[in-house]
Parts: C-alpha cells; sequence; structure tokens
C-alpha cells in the first residue's frame, strides 16, 4: 500500500478515477485534476465534503492550468477521451487529450521535478493481436483505433522522459474495467437500453466478441500495488485470465434486472465487431502482474456479474 504521499489523480472524478481517488485517499494525500467533460463530480463529491481530496477543476491540454498546480510525489494520470467507439469521427482529439495531453503533463512533471508517473493505458495499443493471450512483449503494435495510437504515443513520450530526465513511469495496460460509477462500456449501455425498452436489447456487432474483464477494485488495488514495488520504467497488463462474450455479458444484465423474455437485436456492427476500430478478441497475459504477488479478487465472469449489481442501483436510481 502506498503510504503518506501526495499524490496528483488526473480523471480523478471519472469511473476508475475516482475509485483510486477513494482507495488512495485512505493512507495518502490525495488531490483530483479533471475538466469534467465525462462526468460532473458525483463521484467523489462525499470525498470532498469529507476533507479527504481536494478536487482542482482543470484541462490537461491547458497549459497554465497544468502550470498552476503544485509539486507531487507521483502522479497517476487516468484524464483521456475514453469514448473508444467515437474514435474514428474524431482521431484528432484522441491525440490532443490522450497524447499532447499526456506529454504536457510530463513536461509540467519534469519543470517541478516530479519522478513518478503511473499511467493508464489500454490493451488496445496491440491492435488485433495474433498472439492471445498477449503479453507485454508483444510486437509489432498496430493499434486499430486513434484510441490506441494515441495511448500507444503516451507510452512512448513517459518512455522518452523517463530516459531524458529520469521520470519513472508504470504503464499499465488494462483489459475491459468493469464497476461502480462506471458511465460507459457495454455493461452500461445494455442497462440504459433495457431500461428504455424492457422487451429488446440491441447489441453491437454479432455478440461473439470475446474480452477479458477486469473489476475496478482489482484495477486500482493492483496499480498501487505494482507501482509500488517497480523500481524502474515498466510496462504491466491488467486483466483476467478467460474472457467474457458480448452474448453472455447481455444474458447476464437480463438476468441481474430479473427481465422475462427479451429479444436480442444484432445491429450496427461492422464485420461483426461493435463499432469500426473495435478489437473482436482480447486476452492480456498477466504473467508478468501476477509474479509481483498480485492476485485478482474476481475473475472475468465474475466481474461482470459483481459489476451488474453495483451499476444497477447506480443507473436505475434504486
Ligand atoms: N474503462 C476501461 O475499461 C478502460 C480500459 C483501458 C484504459 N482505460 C483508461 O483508463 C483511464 C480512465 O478511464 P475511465 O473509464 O475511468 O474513463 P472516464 O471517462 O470515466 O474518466 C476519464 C476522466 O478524465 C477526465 N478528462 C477528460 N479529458 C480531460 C482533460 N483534457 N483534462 C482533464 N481531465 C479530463 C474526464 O472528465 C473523466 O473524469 C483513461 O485514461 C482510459 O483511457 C480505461
Amino acid at each position: 500500500m502506498i503510504k503518506g504521499k501526495n499524490i496528483l489523480i488526473t480523471g480523478g472524478a471519472g469511473f476508475i478515477g475516482s475509485n483510486l481517488a477513494e482507495y488512495l485517499a485512505a493512507e495518502n494525500h490525495v488531490h483530483i485534476l479533471d475538466n469534467f467533460s465525462a462526468v460532473d463530480d458525483r463521484f467523489i463529491r462525499h470525498l470532498a465534503e469529507s476533507g479527504s481530496v481536494r478536487v482542482i477543476r482543470g484541462d490537461i491540454t491547458i497549459e497554465r492550468d497544468l502550470s498552476a498546480l503544485d509539486r507531487y510525489d507521483i502522479v497517476f494520470h487516468l484524464a483521456a477521451d475514453s469514448d473508444v467507439r467515437g474514435g474514428s469521427e474524431r482521431p484528432q482529439f484522441d491525440f490532443k487529450v490522450n497524447a499532447e495531453g499526456t506529454l504536457n503533463l510530463l513536461e509540467y512533471m519534469r519543470r517541478k521535478d516530479i519522478g513518478e508517473i503511473a499511467f493508464a493505458s489500454s490493451s488496445t495499443v496491440y491492435g488485433e493481436a495474433t498472439k492471445i493471450p498477449t503479453d507485454e512483449d508483444y510486437g509489432p503494435y498496430l493499434p486499430i483505433s486513434s484510441y490506441g495510437a494515441s495511448k500507444m504515443a503516451a507510452e512512448g513520450f513517459i518512455s522518452a522522459y523517463s530516459h531524458y530526465y529520469g521520470i519513472r513511469g508504470t504503464i499499465f495496460r488494462f483489459a475491459n474495467i468493469v464497476g461502480r460509477n462506471s458511465t460507459h462500456g457495454v455493461i452500461y449501455d445494455f442497462i440504459r437500453k433495457l431500461q428504455k425498452d424492457r422487451k429488446h436489447l440491441e447489441i453491437l456487432g454479432d455478440g461473439t466478441q470475446r474480452k477479458s474483464y477486469l473489476h475496478v477494485s482489482d484495477c486500482v488495488q493492483s496499480m498501487a500495488y505494482v507501482h509500488e514495488r517497480s523500481s524502474r520504467t515498466d510496462i504491466f497488463n491488467l486483466g483476467n485470465p478467460g474472457t467474457t462474450s458480448v452474448m453472455r455479458i447481455a444474458q447476464t444484465v437480463v438476468e441481474k434486472m430479473k427481465l422475462g423474455d427479451v429479444q436480442f437485436v444484432f445491429k450496427g456492427g461492422f464485420e461483426g465487431r461493435g463499432w469500426k476500430g473495435d478489437v473482436k478478441f482480447a486476452e492480456l497475459g498477466i504473467g508478468k502482474l501476477t509474479s509481483t504477488g498480485w492476485k485478482n479478487r474476481y475473475g472475468s465472469d465474475e466481474a461482470v456479474s459483481v459489476a451488474t449489481e453495483e451499476m444497477l442501483p447506480q443507473i436505475l436510481g434504486n
């Protein structure tokens, strides 16, 4: 457990960031930087009101917002345009926020002499890997989305800043993260759609897409655990062994919502994928993660099931 540190979490108001802020605030001084473009302060208000975290409104693409910040011991960098699906409509926006925003942040860190960054990257950097499960040393990377490309660029700048200026970076390539405070992703979409129409569920793609899902509590705790133990700039996949299909997720959500006959309608996909840029099959090798001694609490199917139970009352408001 990281203890007694001054920590900045960029994107700390969002899904994963708010879970991370709550976890780290128990033993550290946590400040959150967020521009609230994805979500308001609903997931962190209680932390700010109790004095557990300080919230700063600011944007990683705006240099003066970053130069106004204090010095911290560690930056957990999660701020991003996390809308993978929208990438083909606006690739330059992915570049601006995810790649250039990361570079701006590294430059601020260099000026303030901040020595550590933990970065939320993504399995999308691998593109359509021919080796599954995909380990960290797989290559070449051929991302099929501008989101994946922008994360790859950000990883590259962290590596370069590490070499130039001695900033130590732990780069985490996340599988699909699920759990409370989620405001996007397949479970969220299915709950929202079934809230509007309890008889039909539109599924993007052909439903056979299979990916590995990781519960957000395992994600944030393993980030802290691994970063603390890693002594050089390094890359770790965060995921689970095995995969869960989109069909199974649809069935889980229907079952947890206690709905009877729901007709699945396959629509809007691209080559059986959910959308252009969607990787159909993804499973990360997690041997490097487990070699640190870390063990996830939930497997992939279980993570989907627990996440659905956590998200239902948040979304449906009961
Ligand atoms: N959720 C997943 O399954 C998943 C998978 C792989 C990687 N990631 C990465 O993990 C991180 C967190 O993802 P999430 O799912 O919590 O997304 P999210 O959209 O809930 O959180 C991102 C946060 O960043 C903030 N933000 C966006 N642009 C910003 C800017 N220019 N300046 C400051 N703040 C800004 C948003 O307001 C939001 O609060 C992201 O970097 C994302 O790319 C997530």
